[in-house]
């Protein structure tokens, strides 16, 4: 028989096309994730699940997947499943690294960059039929990126890939984490400096770490009262790494000038929240690897992970691979 894989939403075409071929495939054709009820009953016959990173894999879906071999999520983010807990029951997760660094750090410059010379304050001005002086020496005054210092917390996969953009702004790139990475300061020209430090000194902050326990709330009341009146906070990230009440107030108060936001604590973002009345910050609805190409690519690899653990394969994108001494690929192999 076939093994039963169910996709718990509207994905690009490649990846229910893989998924198809090998497998018999339960595909739910929505763009919203499935309701809570939904997933535990669909995850009760399934050999594998495709999920995005709206679905919580908690113990409780785990413990209701009897069958369930592997998890692919078509994100690099992994904090809404339950890895150690899916480890210790054997079953293999697989996540899309490397096809959307290029991609998430493009849009951390759009924003970076829009919020830095108010490109969205300044559509939205001409669209209200505000534009009514031609040229004027003060208006609308946003602030210099070239030849800034610009502060990376996280110099992973992304924070490396907007490291690298940088050079072409002439910046100054410091950069924060918890191990110090001395091969990669010298292939990019960054420096280290402990997180107060880099609060201190940078003109613009982009966050790129995963959320973790550590990692919740790193960016509270206390960090934004050490940014510059000047600087801007970029995250791309997830959103509760940054405490967003204290940020509104930074925000509103002017402790920092200007954010660019593409996560948030809850998403989708309250309507009425009021992040949305304020005009020094620049919004996204998470759509940092949102490019034709990049969905795509994630797509394949997140199906093509699952087909190989199927296969008795080890994946190149497998997250956990302490799973493999649980339970052995001969034993998850069912095709
Ligand atoms: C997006 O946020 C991802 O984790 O891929």
């Amino acid at each position: 028989m076939r093994p039963r894989v169910y996709i718990t939403r509207r994905i690009p075409e490649i990846g229910v096309k893989i998924l198809r071929e090998y497998c018999e495939v339960v595909y739910r054709d929505e763009a919203p994730p499935p309701t809570r009820d939904e997933l535990l009953k669909m995850i009760e016959d399934a050999d594998a699940i495709y999920c995005t990173l709206s679905e919580t894999i908690d113990r409780e879906l785990i413990d209701r997947a009897e069958k369930l071999r592997v998890i692919g999520t078509m994100s690099v983010g992994v904090d809404h499943i339950d890895v150690d807990y899916a480890t210790e029951k054997g079953i293999y997760v697989v996540y899309t690294p490397g096809v959307l660094t290029e991609t998430v750090a493009d849009h951390t410059w759009a924003l970076l960059l829009a919020a830095a010379r108010r490109i969205v304050e300044g559509d939205s001005c001409i669209r209200r039929g505000d534009w009514k002086i031609p040229w004027a020496p003060t208006m609308m005054l946003g602030y210099d990126v070239y030849g800034k210092v610009l502060g990376i917390i996280g110099l992973g996969r992304i924070g490396q890939a907007v490291a690298r953009r940088a050079k072409g702004f002439n910046m100054k790139v410091l950069y924060y984490d918890v191990v110090r990475m001395r091969e990669v300061e010298e292939e990019l020209g960054v420096e280290y400096a402990p997180l107060e430090r880099l609060l201190r000194e940078s003109d613009y902050v982009s966050i790129h770490v995963p959320l973790t326990p550590e990692t919740r709330r790193l960016i509270g009341e206390r960090e934004l009262r050490l940014m510059k009146r000047t600087a801007i906070l970029v995250n791309t990230s997830r959103g509760p790494v940054i405490d967003q009440r204290a940020l509104f107030r930074a925000l509103k108060e002017g402790w920092i000038a200007g954010a660019g936001l593409d996560v948030f604590e809850k998403e989708p973002i309250d309507p009425d929240d009021p992040l949305l009345k304020l005009e020094n910050v620049v919004l996204t609805p998470h759509i940092g690897s949102a490019s034709h190409e990049t969905r795509s690519k994630m797509a394949e690899l997140t199906a093509t992970g699952i087909i190989k653990v199927l296969r008795g394969e080890k994946p190149e994108n497998l997250f956990n691979p302490e799973v493999m001494k649980v339970r052995p690929l001969s034993e998850v192999k069912i095709l």
